[in-house]
Order: structure tokens, then C-alpha cells, then sequence
């Protein structure tokens, strides 16, 4: 049996998304700046994508700049945003501590640049706290960045609170909502964001495309430059296939959101009551309750997560230490760090993400694998 639970770090593309997005890989592959008729049908194809995910997060067709992933479009905002708006008396930025490196090492390249960063710490639970960011901005701030589900816990941060401190004090407020979707409603306006970013491989949309919201009122630098598209936000040729893509697998998330979150949300607790039943000492990183139903990021303790990962995938199941992004790099998870965790346990997690495409037998195999595998190697660990 093969158990794919990391989709937190990509998602199935859904075949119905890929159906909708072929005629766009094979016949209708005009490229949308060209002035004859299947350029100017394929630019009205983009028109009307753009016009349904303006729809869906509230906002402003115009706003919507489509890029090629949510690293690109994090790096369009934090450094577009701080460069265009610095001034003598506007110079900071302020991200929280558990963001993911793509918002981070934006901000750590702007400190490079003179920008003044803060970072706003995460309490044990993984939340940041209105309080926390009241104890750090004040009137030369320029933009504050805090993401809406956090990709290695998956905490909830209470983005309408914290916007309205970002704009009680005149900075400007974004949110990487990447891992937010279907969890969260979305509504840029309700929620008071300025910026937002999705991407389309987290709700079983295509690879390489993503999108930066921006309110058109403020101003903000292009991060690439070249033929303009984009209202000149951002250049290179229209990605039509993905934004099709991106465009049906937000609104199949958002239209099928109910039966899905109970579908995950049966799995999880399924999960989670089977784990504590089989396994003795394991722990739950993050908030109980603010957190999507998605994520179970699991202290095992005693053992190491890698040995564990490592172990499972042999059994064909398919987990994670923390965020894709740092499988490479064996050093402890920063976010796990800022919520305070104990330094001997910081290599012992396990990130489990639920999905679409996962069964209850499944969770079945996986509880009694990991059962076996946590008993191995807790026998032989020195400090088990
Ligand atoms: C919270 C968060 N932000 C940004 C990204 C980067 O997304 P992309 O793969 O589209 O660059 C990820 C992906 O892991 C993520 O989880």
C-alpha cells in the first residue's frame, strides 16, 4: 500500500483540473499578449480565470497578479512593498517568527539593504498573539507580514485582529495564505489584507503557478521586469494552462469546502485517536483548537523523525520532518524552536498531512507501521 500524507508539502493534482487546463497545453496554446484572434481568446481566457479568483478571495480582478509559485509572489511583496514605500521615517518590517523562508529570507535580504526587521514571536502554542505585534510596530513600519496557516504546525493566526493593528499605526498588512486553502474563508476585504499569496499545488491545482494579491492604491516595486504583462506587476509570458489550473482548483476548493473538511477532519481525528491509543508519549505541536484539520505535527520524542520518515517510506508511507522545503537540511525546524520546544526534542517530529485522496484504511496501515516503528527504534535509543 502506498500512503502519500504530506499535502501539506504538494497535493494530487484533481483530474478534473488537469481536463480543463489540456486544451491549453495542446490546441488553444496561443500565447495571451499576441494581437491575433487566438491570442486575444486566450487573453479573455485569462480574463475570466482572473475575474473567478478575484470572486473567490473577494477582491479586485485588478489586484490579482499571477506568478510563477508563492515564493515568487512573497518575494514580489516583502521586498516590492518595503522598497517602493521606504522613506526617513518609514524603514521597518515586521514578519512573525515562524513564517516560511520564502517570506523570512525576503525580509532578511531587505535587513541587508538597511530595512530594520522584526520578528514577532510565536507563544507555545504556535499563535501569534495581537499583543505581540502591539509591543513591536509603531509608526515606522512599513508593512507587517503574518501568514494565515502556519505550514509546519498548522496554526491559525487571527489575521483580522492583527491587520487592524497593522493599520491602526498606517503600515500595510499581508498574509501568505498558502496553507489556508479550503481551511479558511477567504475574503481580502473582510479580512483587512492588503496583500495575500496562494498557490495552486497546495489545493490540488498545477505546479508552478501562484498568485500575489495586491491592493492597486498601494504602491509596490516589480521583483521581474521585461514585456510588461501583467499591468508591468510582473513580467514574462501568461502561464495559461496553470492559471486555468489555478483558477478551477480554487473554485472546485471552495465549492466542495464542507464535505471536505469533514472528510479531513474525520481522517485526522481518526488519526489521532488511533496514535494515542497504539503509541504511548506522543505529543501535539501547536494549538489544539486554532489549527486546520489538515495537520498533525507529532512529537515521538526519544527517537529521531528523520529515522522515522526514512523508516515509513519504506513501508510506502509518505510523511515529513517539518516544511518540504527544509527535507534537505537536517538542522532542527526554526518554527519548532519559537514555540519554545525542549532542544532534545526538536528532531523528533513528524508533520502528517491529510487529504483529499486518503482513506480511513490507509490511516489504518499507518498507525500499525508506525507503531512497529516507533517501538524498534525507541528500543534502541540511549535515552528511550
Ligand atoms: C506557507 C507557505 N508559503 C509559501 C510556500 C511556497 O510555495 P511555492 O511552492 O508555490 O513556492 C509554501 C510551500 O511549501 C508554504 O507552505
Amino acid at each position: 500500500m502506498q500512503v502519500y500524507l504530506d499535502n501539506a508539502a504538494t497535493t494530487r493534482l484533481d483530474p478534473r483540473v488537469l481536463a480543463k487546463m489540456r486544451p491549453y497545453l495542446t490546441t488553444k496554446y496561443a500565447n495571451a499578449s499576441s494581437i491575433h484572434r487566438p491570442g486575444q481568446q486566450a487573453f479573455l481566457d485569462l480574463t475570466r480565470a482572473r475575474q473567478t479568483v478575484a470572486k473567490l478571495i473577494g477582491g479586485e480582478a485588478e489586484g490579482i497578479i499571477f506568478t510563477a509559485s508563492a515564493t515568487e509572489a512573497n518575494n514580489f511583496i516583502i521586498k516590492g512593498v518595503a522598497r517602493a514605500n521606504r522613506s526617513p521615517k518609514k524603514n521597518k518590517i515586521i514578519i512573525s517568527s515562524i513564517e516560511h523562508p520564502c517570506v523570512r529570507e525576503s525580509a532578511l535580504e531587505l535587513e541587508k539593504e538597511g530595512f530594520k526587521i522584526e520578528f514577532i514571536p510565536a507563544n507555545s502554542d504556535g499563535l501569534i498573539t495581537p499583543a505581540a505585534l502591539q509591543k513591536l510596530i509603531d509608526d515606522t513600519t512599513i508593512l507587517v507580514s503574518v501568514m494565515a496557516v502556519n505550514n509546519e504546525i498548522g496554526t491559525v493566526a487571527d489575521i483580522v485582529a492583527l491587520a487592524k493593528i497593522a493599520h491602526s499605526r498606517g503600515a500595510y498588512f499581508h498574509s501568505d495564505a498558502v496553507q489556508a486553502v479550503p481551511y479558511l474563508k477567504l475574503d481580502v476585504k473582510k479580512m483587512g489584507l492588503d496583500f495575500l499569496t496562494l498557490s495552486a499545488h497546495k489545493f490540488y491545482g498545477p505546479k508552478g503557478v501562484g498568485l500575489a494579491y495586491i491592493n492597486r492604491q498601494i504602491k509596490i516595486r516589480p521583483l521581474i521586469v521585461g514585456g510588461g504583462q501583467e499591468d508591468g506587476y510582473r513580467s514574462g509570458t501568461y502561464n495559461i494552462p496553470g492559471i486555468i489550473g489555478l483558477a478551477v482548483a480554487l473554485e472546485l476548493a471552495y465549492r466542495e469546502r464542507s464535505a471536505y473538511l469533514k472528510k479531513v477532519t474525520a481522517l485526522r481525528d481518526h488519526f489521532w485517536k488511533s496514535l494515542k491509543k497504539a503509541i504511548p508519549e506522543v505529543k501535539l505541536n501547536g494549538s489544539r483548537t486554532k489549527r486546520v484539520p489538515a495537520n498533525l505535527n507529532i512529537m515521538f520524542g526519544y527517537i529521531e523523525g528523520e529515522a522515522i520518515l526514512i523508516d515509513l517510506s519504506f513501508k510506502g508511507i509518505h510523511v515529513s520532518t517539518g516544511s518540504a522545503c527544509s527535507a534537505t537540511n537536517l538542522k532542527a525546524s526554526y518554527v519548532l524552536r519559537a514555540i519554545g520546544l525542549d532542544k532534545n526534542f526538536l528532531n523528533s517530529n513528524i508533520r502528517f498531512s491529510f487529504g483529499r485522496f486518503n482513506t480511513p484504511a490507509e490511516i489504518d496501515y499507518t498507525i500499525k507501521c508506525l507503531k512497529e516503528t516507533v517501538k524498534r527504534l525507541r528500543s534502541f535509543s540511549p535515552v528511550a
